[in-house]
């Protein structure tokens, strides 16, 4: 039986690349996409990114709900379009969506989802946590009702992105990401310590491009903008991010994890937004996070492959 999902995303090229993978792997059961600031300020948009990217694999059935346009307390930084692009898509246009995202917003469609299905919904996220914190907030005992919870985001033992200490995602909002740390489900954590590990060359997009499919096509078109904003930071070829929160649950034997009690720091100068992974068990709590920390990304690689292709 597919693991039955909902996505929260901040689409996002990663993200886009992610859901795609999702679209195309019978182990997972896409049940909708929630959306949520992150790549950008305009989470109008990126909700727009996230119907037309449905729309273009013919998945425009997948419902799509709105959620918070900020974090919980703090403004909204606004630098996703670095990386992302001014729309979110490497300024790649995609044909319009012709269809609109639900009326309820995303924690209430979080909630209703999950409570409709109890035990049976996997919650993935790929952006910061606000819409999983809001929906916590207004009922507290959601984990009751969840299976697991599947994030990209935070960095245990590896450097952030956005500062030293912190990676995008939850330096985003590090006030929710704490309230769903310590909510009380079980997560898998793909933090920077494994997706750091998961690069893709022009080499290997130039393969998807020449799969002949528009799917192919649409990675290598995205990945200009994001490959080019890579190289600026030094680096040699992009990262995957997102979809190692897929691939986790889609193949959880390309990965290595350990288990480990994390936290967030939320007030700190210089760590706000820090994961801090308690080895030694000196915060006196239970472990509840399957840290990801390695990945055979040959194998990723190819199935990633593998899985475009039978995309449109
Ligand atoms: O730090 C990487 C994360 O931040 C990814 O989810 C990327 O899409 C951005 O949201
Ligand atoms: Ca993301």
């Amino acid at each position: 039986m597919p693991e039955r999902i909902l996505i929260d995303t901040d689409p996002g090229i990663d993200d886009a690349m992610a859901i795609l993978l999702a679209l195309a792997s019978p182990e997972v059961q896409v049940e909708g996409l929630t959306v949520v600031f992150g790549n950008s300020g305009d989470v109008n948009l990126l909700a727009r990114n996230a119907l037309a990217i449905l729309e273009l694999v013919g998945r425009g059935d997948i419902p799509v709900a709105v959620g918070s346009s900020h974090p919980l307390v703090r403004a909204y930084h606004g630098r996703g379009s670095i990386v992302h692009g001014d729309n979110g898509l490497g300024n790649v246009e995609l044909p319009p969506p012709t269809t609109l995202p639900v009326a309820q917003n995303a924690a209430h469609f979080i909630i209703d989802t999950c409570l409709a299905n109890p035990g049976e919904i996997t919650l993935v996220t790929l952006g910061p946590l606000t819409n999983i914190a809001l929906a916590l907030r207004i009922r507290p005992d959601l984990p009751r009702f969840v299976r697991r919870l599947v994030m990209m985001g935070g960095a245990i033992s590896a450097p952030g992105n956005v500062s030293p200490v912190a990676e995008a995602n939850v330096h985003n909002d590090p006030e929710a990401a704490r309230l769903v740390f310590n909510a009380g489900w079980e997560i898998t954590m793909a933090g920077l310590d494994v997706t750091m590990q998961v690069h893709m060359d022009d080499e290997y997009l130039g393969g998807l491009r020449d799969i002949g499919n528009q799917t192919g096509r649409l990675v290598w078109e995205i990945t200009r903008f994001y490959v080019a904003a890579y190289h600026s930071f030094g680096y040699a070829n992009m990262v995957v991010h997102d979809s190692c929160a897929l691939m986790a649950i889609i193949r959880p034997e390309f990965f290595t994890s350990k288990f480990v009690y994390v936290d967030v720091e939320t007030s700190g100068e210089l760590t706000r937004g820090q994961t801090i992974g308690d080895w030694r068990r000196q915060y006196r709590h239970e472990p509840q996070t399957h840290v990801l920390t390695g990945v055979d990304d040959i194998a990723f690689k190819q199935l990633y492959y593998e899985r475009i292709a039978t995309l449109p």
